[in-house]
């Protein structure tokens, strides 16, 4: 079986935000010195970890099963105006609303950023709009909720969570462009839903990286993953000839259980092939 991986080395640099122990605990990684991540926690709305990675600091929160209303003290940790929108929302959508914003609040202050007086709120198209200088992406799926926040100089981020015992290989001709899906065919059956599973957290990844900047929705046959070495992965765009060309970075990250994190980073790229991020993120102010 392919097994989900990654390229990031770095560690926990922030061992006080994971010191209260994961159900979902970043595999591969040591846990950081001091921490009690190999017990079991359940209390929900905490930070689970926060990882450097060479994208940006991607934070998990630990999100409850069920409906049952956001506690006050969860609801506590949020900006003025993501307390209103949360109080607004019920069940779920309550949950995940409150837990992105708590993970990026986390991983916004391991960046060594204040962004206490910032709301994130989302444009008209859903996508986060982050504090000046920042680039912030949110994804939720039961129980934790993830935040990557980097440097908006460097480029636009996307992450994505996927996971669960659930077999959904079924989905695999949506996700999947022609090419990809001859690969997959070609694995064992009980390797199919993990490999599509990566690329398919990939795809949104890339979606959520690219969209805001480009304007429009465009579906998965826009990209195409490629898996290099032990733990790289490549990704070409196929957008139409006349939308901008993106330079796109992708990392893997494993979770226990079987979940990963994809994480991506795209720049416009100019038509020499040199990076024009600087510029592109410029003229969009
Ligand atoms: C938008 C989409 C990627 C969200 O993914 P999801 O698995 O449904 O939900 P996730 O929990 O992972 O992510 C939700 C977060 O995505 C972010 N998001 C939503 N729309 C977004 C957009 N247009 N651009 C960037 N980020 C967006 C939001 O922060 C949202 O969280 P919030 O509502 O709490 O702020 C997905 O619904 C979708 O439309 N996919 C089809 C498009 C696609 O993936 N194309 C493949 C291109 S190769």
């Amino acid at each position: 079986m392919r097994t989900p991986g990654s390229s990031v080395t770095s560690t926990q640099e922030h061992p006080s935000e994971a010191a209260h122990g994961v159900p979902l605990f970043l595999a591969h990684h040591p846990a950081p010195p001091g921490s009690y991540a190999d017990e079991p926690v359940t209390e929900p709305f905490r930070t689970a970890w926060v990882q450097t990675t060479r994208f940006g600091v991607l934070a998990g929160v630990t999100l409850p099963s069920g409906l049952a209303p956001v506690p006050d003290e969860a609801l506590a940790g949020l900006h003025p105006r993501e307390r209103q929108l949360a109080r607004a929302e019920r069940g779920r959508r309550q949950i995940e609303l409150v837990g992105g914003r708590l993970a990026f609040r986390a991983a916004a202050r391991a960046a060594g950023l204040d962004v206490a007086g910032h709301a994130l709120v989302t444009d008209a198209a859903g996508a986060p709009i982050a504090p000046a200088g920042c680039s912030v992406s949110l994804s939720h799926k039961e129980p934790l909720a993830v935040a990557l926040v980097g440097k908006r100089g460097e480029g636009s981020l996307g992450v994505d969570l996927e996971g669960g015992a659930r077999d959904r290989s079924s989905i695999a001709s949506r996700v999947c462009r022609p090419e990809e899906l001859a690969l997959v065919e070609a694995l064992p059956q009980a390797e199919r839903w993990p490999d599509v599973m990566v690329r398919f957290a990939v795809k949104e990844a890339v979606y959520k990286a690219i969209a805001p900047d480009l304007g429009r929705f465009f579906g998965f046959q826009a990209a195409r993953v490629d898996r290099y070495g032990a733990s790289g992965y490549a990704v070409t765009m196929f957008l139409e000839p006349a939308d901008p060309r993106f330079d796109v970075e992708a990392e893997v990250l494993p979770l226990d259980g079987g979940s990963v994190v994809a994480l991506v980073r795209a720049r416009r790229a100019s038509t020499d092939g040199s990076s024009t991020e600087s510029h592109a993120l410029a003229s969009r102010g």
